[in-house]
């Protein structure tokens, strides 16, 4: 890999949907370096093909063409279940919806990824613990799911992206579904995660969620239309202004 200090990388990348007349290229000859530690924000249009390109950096989806490179493996062509271990073990993701299994509590639901990587109950438990204390819920470990606040909710997806120590945590509209109170909260974890060095990419339709990047793309049609970098501009002590509740 030409960058050594890079977490992602992807080249050439292309990805089409469908067949025929009905056929889709969501993702259009892009090119991204993403080094270890920076926070990247991806805005642009529904439908322009953020959620793909997401997909294909942490192996969900395969390219059409092109190449993806996580902190320098490639990925696009290892088989389903390389590629399963390597998400597991590499790889946070969050997403608009939450995905947390309701049939378990908080902190199973935390613990699992540890669980599936063949750590042992203790350990994942243990972690699992810290976790949920670091994003603010310690006091609803024990709550499923469905009695937890849609902000709640996330940020328990949040502490799940994290049971494996990630090289990268991929947020895909984090704060989509959530209130103002609630997205404060989120970006208040995500500027933490930032300013502990963790690679974290956040596709996302709200400005301040993107103002606590490093760095700024805009897509549209597949293609980037803009890359600007954001340091200087950070909002320091963001956090420090909002409180964070269980
Ligand atoms: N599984 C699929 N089959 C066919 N077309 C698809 C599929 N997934 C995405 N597309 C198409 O690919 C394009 C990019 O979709 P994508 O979901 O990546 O956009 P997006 O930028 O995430 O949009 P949004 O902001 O609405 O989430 C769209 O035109 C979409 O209709
Ligand atoms: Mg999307």
């Amino acid at each position: 890999m030409s960058e050594s200090s890079a977490v992602v990388q992807v080249r050439d990348l292309v990805k089409e949907h469908g067949h025929g007349e009905s056929r889709v290229r969501a993702v259009d000859e892009v090119d991204l370096v993403v080094p270890e530690g920076q926070t990247l924000a991806v805005m642009g249009p529904s439908g322009c093909g953020k959620s793909t390109l997401l997909h294909l950096m942490g192996g969900l989806e395969r390219p059409s063409r092109g190449e993806v490179w996580l902190a320098g493996q490639r990925i696009d062509g290892l088989s389903e279940r390389a590629l399963a271990r390597m998400r597991r073990r590499s790889v946070g993701f969050v997403f608009q919806a939450f995905h947390l299994v309701e049939e378990l509590s908080a902190v199973e639901n935390v613990e699992l990824p540890a669980l599936l990587a063949g750590r042992s109950p203790r350990q994942a438990r243990r972690r699992a613990g810290a976790l949920l204390e670091r994003v603010g819920l310690t006091a609803r470990a024990r709550h499923l799911p469905s009695q937890l606040s849609g902000g709640q909710r996330q940020r328990v997806a949040i502490a799940r992206a994290l049971a494996n120590e990630p090289l990268v945590v991929l947020a895909d509209e984090p704060t989509g579904n959530l209130d103002s109170a609630a997205t404060l909260d989120v970006l208040r974890i995500f500027e933490e995660l930032r300013s502990a060095g963790q690679t974290l990419v956040i596709v996302t339709h709200d400005e301040r969620v993107a103002a606590t990047a490093d760095r700024l793309v805009s897509m549209r049609d597949g293609m980037f239309v803009d890359d600007t970098r954001l340091a200087g501009f950070h909002p320091r002590g963001l956090g420090g202004l909002i409180g964070l509740e269980g």
